[in-house]
């Protein structure tokens, strides 16, 4: 893979980010029933990783001579918080599967610096897929 292929992919993931934020503030605004209390603490922290992790996608695509996207991703509305919570899950899978990838990448590439920086968004998002899995009673 050549480094405008790695640019690009590194995009794309900052955009589900973007969609990430954009999705979990909604949830976390309209999520309703008692059961969910918890699960609504724990959105507002995946909240505020998504974050980190959007910005770290940024700075690695700057640091690889590229341009950070702006593009924000469409977000469809949920009917009711168990569908929220499934929305989230379904990206934050998609995410996990992506940064797998990533890492893998870099290294063969011989990016160890972009590859470390990756390292703690795969955790992270190893970590919100159990969470909301956890949550669905999954
Ligand atoms: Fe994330
Ligand atoms: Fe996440």
């Amino acid at each position: 893979m050549d480094q405008t292929k790695l640019i690009e992919l590194l995009n794309g993931d900052l955009e589900t980010e973007y969609r990430s934020i954009v999705q979990y503030i909604s949830h976390i605004a309209t999520a309703k029933g008692a059961e969910f209390q918890s699960t609504i603490e724990e959105l507002r922290q995946h909240l505020s990783q998504e974050l980190q992790h959007a910005t770290a996608l940024a700075e690695q695509v700057d640091f690889l001579g590229g341009v950070p996207s702006v593009r924000v991703p469409p977000v469809s509305a949920a009917t009711d918080t168990r569908e929220a919570l499934g929305q989230d899950l379904e990206l934050e899978q998609n995410q996990l599967e992506r940064y797998r990838e990533r890492v893998s990448q870099t290294q063969e590439m011989g990016l160890g610096d972009v590859s470390e920086a990756l390292r703690p968004l795969l955790q992270q998002t190893q970590d919100h897929v159990r969470d909301l899995q956890a949550a669905l009673g999954l």
